[in-house]
């Protein structure tokens, strides 16, 4: 045993000097001809890709990017394929703010115009409508766009440069002073009178496909009565554009008033809220676009709050993909896993920034405790509208005692927080306050006192359904 110990510690000392002088008397390196194999690129950081493509998946502060990420809005969009069968029809698409109008108006438009034949070559003009727009705006940007030059308000010269651009009266209204104004010879639009058929006679012969947003916005009385006389007149000379126009509203009527006669031109598309179903697949594909997995209760919470709105979904998984990346950063989390409990902090940054409106209006509720109980009751039901008796059930069950809800009732209706659609009836005015009802006050509220209210309420739900 000694002699191989002796042995094999022998070999090593040779083995190493060898290798040491194989070192020494390493010849110089020679030049190659193939370049050098490229340095190992440095890791890429998974959390750093995610968070590039955060703001494609899930967008709050904008419509849909990309029509993969559009859920539940086939039938709508087959329902426009065929209006847009013949260019020249008008569609209306209305429905409550934040549903989705703006997203489908404009992915809807993208993909028929790459499909359908009637559409072929036609890039879609958007133009959404500003407070205090009139034609003049309006045309002023669409028609250069569509090669329609003397139409344009006004010519503008740069003193400095002397370049001349030309440019829409909205822009015109922004004061420039680097540059002189000249209105160009063209007449037409910078009539005080609107005259549909000037702009018609311009459209001849184009082909186009023109998306109106945000129509509501137009308070002046003659642009309102303009476009459904572009509409008719478009149909009557049988022009090759179609006109999409958007907007808030309880009806196609309610939004464009178009006379009987157009009415058979115009396809309404109305947008309606997003199933629960469908707010899922928005969480669920938008998790999984990139790459993160999922505890189920993840999503039964995302659906619950978002109130069938899409923006609150979009909201609540961006700010709970971002809670992660930045755990992710801190080395605090490697499972890509996204959990139950990252759902509260996400909800507290959901709602920051929300529309003043809503806000005011939730401080107003919470200054009486017993009004905000019923508002959040009313805002949590699964049934819409909820009816007095109901109420009162869900509210014994929180508090344990037998409670007045009368005066909190017309207290949340005078404030014009809730509605009574049918006497002892009851459902949020504005969908998107009844969103914001339900997160601000689990935002507020500590973590324990929850578990009891949502137990409470859980029980009167579950005698509900069975
Ligand atoms: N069908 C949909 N699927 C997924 N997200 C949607 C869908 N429709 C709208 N959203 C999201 O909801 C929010 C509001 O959409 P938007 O189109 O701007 O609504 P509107 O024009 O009706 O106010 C945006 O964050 C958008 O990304
Ligand atoms: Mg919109």
């Amino acid at each position: 045993m000694k002699a191989f110990d002796l042995l094999y510690a022998g070999l090593k000392r040779r083995w190493k000097e060898a290798a040491r002088h194989s070192q020494r008397t390493q010849p110089p390196k020679q030049q190659l001809a193939l370049p050098e194999p490229q340095t190992k690129p440095a890791p890429v950081r998974v959390r750093d890709l995610i968070e590039k493509d955060l703001p494609t998946v899930f967008t709050p502060r904008s419509p849909v990017r990309e029509i993969r990420f559009l859920q539940g809005r086939d039938e709508l969009i087959e329902d426009m394929r065929g209006a847009l069968y013949h260019l020249g029809a008008a569609i209306v698409i209305y429905g409550e703010r934040g549903v989705g109008k703006t997203s489908l108006a404009r992915l809807a438009s993208a993909k028929l115009c790459a499909e359908m034949i009637s559409l072929q070559g036609i890039e879609p003009i958007y133009y959404s409508v500003s407070e205090g727009d009139t034609f003049m705006h309006i045309l002023g940007s669409i028609l250069p766009r569509l090669g329609v030059k003397d139409i344009v308000v006004k010519v503008l010269t740069s003193e400095i440069t002397g370049a001349r651009s030309v440019v829409n009266a909205q822009l015109v209204e922004m004061e420039d002073k680097s540059r002189t104004e000249k209105t160009t010879t063209a007449r037409p639009l910078v009539d005080p009178e609107p005259r549909p058929q000037v702009v018609v006679d311009q459209l001849k012969g184009k082909r186009a496909l023109i998306i109106l947003d945000d129509y509501e916005r137009i308070t002046d009385e003659s642009t309102r009565k303009f476009f459904p006389e572009l509409i008719k007149k478009i149909s009557d000379n049988q022009l090759q554009v179609s006109l999409i126009i958007v907007g808030i509203g309880d009806s196609a009527k309610a939004l464009v008033e178009v006379h009987e006669s157009v009415a058979r031109n115009l396809t309404a598309i109305h947008v309606p809220r997003l199933t629960d179903e469908q707010i899922r697949q928005v969480a669920v594909e938008g998790f999984a676009a990139l790459r993160l997995k999922h505890e189920p209760e993840v999503i039964a919470q995302i659906v619950r709050y978002s109130a069938n709105f899409p923006y609150y979904t979009h909201r609540l998984c961006e700010g709970i993909v971002r809670a992660y990346i930045a755990q992710a950063r801190s080395g605090n989390r490697s499972d890509w896993t996204i959990r139950a409990s990252d759902v509260p902090a996400a909800i507290r940054e959901a709602i920051k920034n929300s529309p003043p409106t809503l806000v005011s209006a939730y401080d107003e509720i919470k200054a009486s405790e017993r009004a905000l109980q019923v508002a959040y009751i009313i805002a949590d039901a699964p049934e819409e509208p909820v009816s007095r008796a109901r109420i009162k059930e869900y509210l014994t069950a929180w508090t344990g005692e037998d409670p007045d809800i009368d005066a909190a009732l017309k207290r949340l209706v005078d404030q014009g927080v809730v509605q009574r659609p049918e006497t002892g009836q009851y459902c949020y005015r504005n969908p998107l306050q009844r969103a914001y009802t339900i997160l601000r006050f689990r935002a507020d509220t500590p973590d324990e006192q929850l578990v009891k209210i949502d137990a409470a309420l859980a029980r009167v739900k579950k005698a509900a359904t069975s």
